[in-house]
């Protein structure tokens, strides 16, 4: 076998704590610096579905653009080559949806690779994830608060392995009939959630579970003839490009570690695999051949259910949610906002394996008095650093010391990037080329004390919202 470079030119990109943290704003800067570099790119995403939201603001020739990708690799936006891994939550008719976005707005026009062990999600897995969380609300007196993607009924199917129906056969003549299997097996299920109200299959007339299957196949048809073309064995094609040492292979997360189906904090998780090391099992990519990234906003975020066990529920919060827009951009939901914390942190680049760490909104966190966690009190036990599987009970231990720092003057709003966009590019270019050591003293300072405590150095920090606005720490 060819030998692989160990010049870790290609990443891995995931979300430390609860998702939302800039990785689609961290992988574009970084799939620009490789094209840049005259090298090829691929960008697979790795895991998840239409759950995630990811935004960038891309500069064009009539200004800035926002674009929102929920299932395309957010490559689709730089116009390099795009992949989807075995492990995503395929949803081909929203992955068609914005792949036609971005030829229309950035031309897109560079190669597709779906691996053929990629399943499929069915609109009959978003029914089923509503009647789920009903459910839970009926019996538990308590929602997960999913994005009704689809997501938990989907892996449900993948581990139940016969009712799973991957790209291969999504894409073959039998599609129709091995749907119409698939679905008698689900029957009862999908019985259950189509006596739920679903307006859309109401006005279509679907009555029963055979018109519902009717109604599903004709939905695909067109775009299972689109993606026909592209369905491969990618875990050898990424391999092959990673050997030829001309290519960078840039994955994709989504979510962030603390949602994992494992390791993040139960109950209120995502069903899939979403650390870094998932990743490499995943597309069959060796860990020398790869840095992994893990991204994280100085302020986490959480959106849906769930413990925060630093959760700013005061004017703070309030102020940083306004100021950061922070809403949820599949949901609309708004995103709940937390003092800093580092326990966490250091637990994710742990489990992740993390190289070096991507600390983005630091514009956004400017002018505040930010005081940062550095232990749990749990019980009464004791301060520790260490996070435990249950959140709830926690009490967040602050450090004495806050920090607070002036980037350069801007609106109290950022809420709205292209609005704020002709005032500040160069304020933060300014802040950018003068580089790290020329930094405010108290931003230089949480950073270091921040790589002390979680082990892993910040190398990148994001001090605006569009590409290119991001300082680099060598
Ligand atoms: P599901 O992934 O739709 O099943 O939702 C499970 C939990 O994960 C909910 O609390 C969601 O709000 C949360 N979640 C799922 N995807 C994302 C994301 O991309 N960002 C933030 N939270 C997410």
């Amino acid at each position: 076998m060819t030998s692989i470079s160990t010049e870790n030119t290609s990443t891995v990109t995931v979300g430390m704590v609860w998702g939302d943290e800039g990785k689609a704003k961290v992988l574009t800067d970084n799939i620009a610096e490789s094209l840049e570099a005259g090298r090829d790119v691929i960008n697979p995403r790795f895991q998840g579905g239409a759950n995630a939201g990811h935004t960038v603001y891309v500069r064009t020739e009539s200004g800035i653009v926002e674009f929102i990708s929920h299932m395309a690799p957010i490559g689709v936006a730089s116009n390099c080559k795009i992949a989807e891994g075995p492990d995503v939550a395929f949803n081909p008719i929203q992955f068609w949806k914005e792949v036609s976005d971005a030829k229309k707005l950035f031309g897109f026009n560079n190669d597709i690779y779906l691996s053929e062990r990629t399943g499929v999600l069915f609109d009959y897995h978003k029914k089923i994830d509503k009647l789920h969380e009903a459910e839970a609300g009926r019996v538990l007196g308590k929602k997960v608060g999913t994005t009704q993607s689809g997501i938990g009924p989907f892996y449900m199917d993948n581990a139940r392995r016969t009712t799973r129906i991957t790209l291969v056969d999504y894409v073959s003549p039998e599609f129709n009939s091995l749907l119409g299997k698939v679905m008698e097996l689900k029957r009862q299920e999908i019985e259950a959630a189509l006596a739920l109200d679903n307006e859309d299959l109401r006005k279509a007339g679907v009555r029963s579970v055979s018109d519902y299957h009717d109604w599903i196949v004709a939905q695909h048809e067109g775009v299972r003839r689109e993606l026909r073309p592209f369905v491969c064995r990618l875990e050898y094609i990424l391999r092959r490009a990673i050997e030829s040492g001309k290519t960078d292979v840039h994955v994709e997360g989504g979510q962030g570690s603390m949602l994992d189906v494992n390791m993040g904090t139960t109950p209120d998780q995502t069903a899939s695999h979403l650390l870094a090391t998932d990743a490499l099992a995943s597309l069959g990519l060796p860990r020398r051949a790869v840095k992994i990234i893990g991204v994280a906003k100085v302020c986490p975020t959480r959106v849906g259910g769930g413990y925060m066990p630093t959760l700013a529920d005061d004017e703070f919060g309030a102020e940083m949610q306004k100021n950061s827009g922070e809403f949820g951009k599949t949901t609309g939901r708004a995103r709940r906002v937390g003092y800093p914390d580092w326990v966490i942190l250091r637990y994710a680049a742990m489990i992740n394996d993390i190289d070096e760490i991507a600390l983005t909104r630091i514009d956004n966190a400017q002018d505040r008095d930010i005081k940062v966690c550095i232990g749990y009190d749990t019980n009464g036990l004791g301060v520790s650093r260490e996070v435990p599987m249950k959140l709830q009970g926690i009490i967040p231990f602050y450090d004495m010391k806050s920090y607070r720092w002036h980037l350069f003057d801007a609106p109290a709003d950022l809420s709205d990037p292209i609005k704020v966009d002709v005032e500040l590019k160069s304020r933060r270019k300014a802040v950018i080329d003068a580089g790290f050591d020329n930094l405010p003293a108290d931003l230089i300072e949480y950073v270091r004390n921040q790589d002390k405590y979680v082990g892993k150095p910040v190398t990148m920090l994001s001090i605006g919202p569009t590409q290119g606005e991001m300082l680099r720490r060598h």
